[in-house]
């Protein structure tokens, strides 16, 4: 599977390395799903309404020699935590977590300032993936489809959704059906995200909550230590968990 983002490489990657949007940009309003029987026999749904109900993960953060990871730690049950672990490893690479024994990672390959080519591979630890599985399109590609390519540099991976139709957002679903309007595939909901922001945008106009201010300086950096990110807002963002003893927790909106 390959796309294209109409922006900037790196803006691209961080839109999706950031685990706190999938509470809100990813979810249906669908609240027989919140029903607790429910979600124990519902597999994927089980986990996106642990992050429906919870807003707020509080995130552990681990420098590593290729990059850097992070776990975000959700409530689960009464006496435990649903934690997903995100990785970035350079120069451009990212892997959120998966289900059902497949696993995917996203190479995020700059065309030029503005445009970045996505290629998300695909594999199992489990099984053999069918030849289906492999082109990793299930679930990845909207509805509304792609634009035939065409022999342009920038023609390749192009989304039939984009800032020309305004991603065609939809306000009657976005009362009733979920939260950002758009087609129900995460691949055109972080998209309208990342691109509106502009070509390439410097973040000094963000008004989003602290760990997501983190997105306007180079990739990783904030993430590194809790003082570089002090340094930047003069103030350590704090933990709401008092047992909580990970030295670098930050707790998100
Ligand atoms: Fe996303």
């Amino acid at each position: 599977m390959r796309y294209q983002r109409a922006c900037n490489w790196l803006q691209a990657l961080e839109g999706d390395f950031d685990s706190s949007h999938l509470s809100f940009l990813h979810l249906a309003y669908d609240e027989k799903l919140q029903d607790t029987g429910h979600e124990r026999k519902a597999g994927i749904e089980y986990y996106r309404n642990i992050a429906r109900m919870d807003k707020q993960p509080l995130l552990e953060v681990v420098d590593t020699d290729i990059g850097v990871m992070y776990g975000a730690r959700r409530a689960a049950e009464e006496s435990g935590f649903y934690w997903r672990v995100t990785e970035f490893l350079l120069p451009f690479y990212t892997s959120v977590p998966a289900y059902c024994g497949k696993n995917r990672a996203k190479a995020w390959v700059p065309l030029d300032d503005e445009h970045t080519m996505v290629w998300e591979p695909n594999w199992s630890a489990t099984h053999d993936l069918t030849e289906e599985e492999q082109k990793g399109w299930k679930g990845r590609v909207p509805p509304s489809g792609f634009l035939p390519d065409t022999k342009d540099g920038l023609g390749y991976g192009r989304f039939v959704a984009n800032a020309g139709n305004d991603y065609f957002l939809d306000r009657k679903k976005q009362r009733s059906f979920n939260f950002s309007g758009l087609e129900n595939v995460t691949t055109i909901q972080d998209g309208a995200m990342t691109e509106s922001m502009g070509r390439s945008a410097t973040g000094r106009r963000s008004i989003l909550a602290l760990l997501t201010r983190r997105s306007s300086s180079s990739a990783g950096a904030c993430f590194r230590s809790p003082e570089s990110f002090a340094n930047k807002t003069n103030s350590l963002p704090a933990s709401n968990t008092p047992s909580f003893t990970g030295g670098t927790a930050i707790k998100c909106c």
